[in-house]
């Protein structure tokens, strides 16, 4: 089997994708390792509960570095000392420079809590309430410099209901974020998934795999 790549796990609070991406992890034959977990805020629950797992963690707080540059020529340190292949964000909530993105040019993946490009940015259920949708769902995506852009891996939908409040929608979502996002990393981690300008031209095969499961409505399924 081929050596499995080396998977550094940003986030800034709860991480529970993260804590979704540590157990799929745990199989064998997954192709890739959390290998580091960080934090830009040292409290975050996240990075306390990946140190309990024996992952190593790091704390770098942003607000010791003067400047958006030397926070990330920090971590870009690190990444490479840590013998970094690919940079999973999972609710990692600061904005990154167009250098260091493109320093990781489709070898970093977001999850965002909408079907991209619908409802960037924050308080994405409560867009998704306001504008009536009845589906939501989330996306996995390579990313760019502009916040919640970049080529799209997966997607995963569920129903909005008329009952739903910011709260139980974000509920549901997030179940299907867990699902989703192992499956995404996996799929990068096997070199399946070809950027091709600002869209994925992964095969169909492998486009069901990742979606089939999750598309509601779908006639075919
Ligand atoms: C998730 O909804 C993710 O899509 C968004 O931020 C949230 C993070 O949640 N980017 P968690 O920290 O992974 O629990």
């Amino acid at each position: 089997m081929t050596a499995k790549k080396r998977v550094a796990v940003l986030i800034s609070g709860r991480g529970s994708n993260m804590q979704a991406l540590v157990e799929a992890a745990r199989a064998p034959d997954y192709p890739a390792e959390i290998a580091l977990v960080i934090s830009n805020r040292p409290d975050a629950p996240g990075l306390a509960w990946a140190k309990t797992q024996g992952i190593p963690t790091l704390p770098l707080n942003h607000k010791h570095y003067e400047s958006r540059e030397h926070f990330e020529g920090q971590l870009q340190s690190v990444l490479e000392i840590s013998k970094i292949d690919l940079v999973a964000l999972a609710g990692f909530m600061r904005l990154m420079t167009a250098p260091f993105v493109d320093r990781w040019r489709d070898r970093m993946i977001n999850i965002h809590p909408s079907l991209l490009p619908a409802f960037k940015g924050l308080r994405t259920h409560e867009q998704a309430l306001e504008a009536g949708v009845r589906i939501s769902g989330c996306t996995v995506h390579f990313v760019r410099p502009e916040m919640d852009d970049g080529p799209i891996i997966g997607q995963a939908a569920v129903p909005v209901l008329s009952s739903d409040t910011a709260e139980t929608l974000s509920a549901r979502v997030l179940a299907a974020e867990h699902r989703l996002y192992p499956r995404a990393l996996a799929l990068v981690a096997r070199g399946l998934v070809q950027v091709d300008g600002t869209v994925v031209s992964t095969q169909d095969a492998v486009n069901a795999e990742i979606n089939q499961e999750q598309v509601l409505g779908s006639p075919s399924l």
